[in-house]
């Protein structure tokens, strides 16, 4: 590791990264802090999962066409590393470090060898950066690692939890109520306890069909903020299936798909505004 510290950090040398969160689909939904940030950078790096979600790389491409004129930066395209989602129960954790860390290498050579001295990068993060997405946690990684020095900032973007329930004209949480953010994995174990407004996220296997015996609305989305856009809300006794049926046509279609939904519990009934 030292060689490698001494080939890569060199006094006096900063190279600077800026983790933008470009939302969720809906290209007017980029921030002025983001096209601030997207205006002063050297070189994007871009981190394509394969052939399923190069519909998601194009949208990236197609964000900077619009805000950067071609020519004026660089673009550095390379692969991430399959994780093993196969991984389930305790040998979950483990399978997200290994695949961190070969991601960690990934970022550590592309940083080093494609960001010129005193230049500044950018990694364009789905989102915001700061909800189930690995990129601050790789570049803390990186910089313990000691082998290139470089500082980041983090500018947030609008998740798919706000479009979500911006779309369905909705609030997260109802009156002095918690909200929790959780994932499908999480809720196929049960739903969560004190909270009855739960967001789920990362659900391959439509978990919230477990609960539609249960006085629960459901508003979900997918594709949010792109031409693709689909939107089910209503009681999950009545939606549930027809949500399913939906989500399985919608995947076959265009290969790939990605979905958020928020649960909203009524165990004494219903009323309260959200605040
Ligand atoms: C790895 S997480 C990234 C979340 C992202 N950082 C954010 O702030 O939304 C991917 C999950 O985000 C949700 N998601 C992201 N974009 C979405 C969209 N346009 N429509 C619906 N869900 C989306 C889905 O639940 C998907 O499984």
């Amino acid at each position: 590791m030292r060689g490698l510290s001494e080939a890569y950090g060199r006094l006096g040398v900063v190279r600077k990264i800026h983790v933008i969160g470009i939302g969720a689909g809906d290209p007017d939904q980029l921030t002025l802090q983001a096209v601030k940030a997207l205006k002063s950078t050297d070189v994007f790096f871009i981190l394509d999962k394969g052939e399923v979600k190069s519909d998601l790389t194009r949208l990236r491409r197609d964000l900077l066409d619009v805000h950067r004129p071609e020519g004026t930066y660089r673009l550095v395209e390379a692969r991430d590393p399959e994780r093993d989602r196969a991984a389930g129960g305790a040998a979950y954790s483990p399978a997200v470090g290994d695949w961190r860390s070969a991601r960690a290498g990934i970022y550590e050579r592309l940083i080093a060898e494609e960001l010129g001295e005193n230049e500044s990068g950018a990694f364009l993060v789905w989102g915001d950066p700061a909800l189930y997405d690995s990129t601050l946690g790789i570049l803390e990684e990186v910089q313990d690692r000691g082998a290139v020095t470089f500082s980041y900032d983090v500018i947030p973007g609008i998740s798919s939890v706000s479009a979500l329930v911006s779309r369905h004209r909705t609030g997260l949480n109802r009156v002095a109520r918690p909200v929790q953010i959780t994932t499908g994995r999480r809720l196929a174990e049960g739903f969560p306890e004190g909270v009855d407004d739960v967001v789920v996220m990362l659900d391959a296997h439509q978990a919230f069909r477990r609960y539609a015996d249960q006085d629960i609305d459901i508003y979900w989305g997918a594709y949010i903020g792109t031409p693709d856009e689909i939107l089910v809300s209503g009681p999950l006794a009545e939606t549930a299936e027809h949500i399913a049926r939906v989500r399985a046509e919608a995947r076959e279609r265009k290969g790939w798909i990605m979905d958020t939904y928020l649960l909203r519990r009524h165990p004494q009934g219903r009323g309260g505004a959200a605040e």
